[in-house]
């Protein structure tokens, strides 16, 4: 293997593991927490547009990971940032798309 490719693969494996979550272990998360019970009374439909409206408020992924933590610690979930990894991770899969 040359050594660009190394370097390639290195970069590969550095992305990941800055999204060290599971996203199928945060949708269960989020989905029995009922993070979407309140959004769905702020905005309506199924809450999901919370997410993905225009005037969204997350920029980047330390914004997502401090609004998942406040909202976390509003509903008082008791998640620890490592658990909080896999909500942040499951959002970015599914609605933000942040690198
Ligand atoms: C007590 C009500 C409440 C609960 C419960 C709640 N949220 Fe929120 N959430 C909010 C409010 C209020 C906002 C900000 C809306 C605004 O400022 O426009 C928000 C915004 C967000 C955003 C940013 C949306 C954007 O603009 O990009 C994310 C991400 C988010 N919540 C994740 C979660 C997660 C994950 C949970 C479950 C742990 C959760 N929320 C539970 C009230 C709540």
């Amino acid at each position: 293997m040359t050594a660009k490719k190394l370097f390639v693969l290195a970069a590969c494996l550095i992305g990941t593991a800055a999204w060290a979550g599971d996203p199928a272990i945060g949708e269960k998360m989020a989905t029995e927490k009922d993070c979407a019970g309140c959004h769905q009374r702020l905005i309506g439909g199924d809450g999901s547009k919370i997410y993905t409206r225009s005037e969204r408020k997350v920029k980047n992924k330390g914004q997502l990971a401090a609004q998942v933590s406040f909202c976390s610690s509003q509903l008082k979930t008791g998640w620890f940032p490592e658990d909080e990894e896999h909500v942040v991770a499951w959002l970015n899969h599914r609605y933000y798309n942040f690198k």
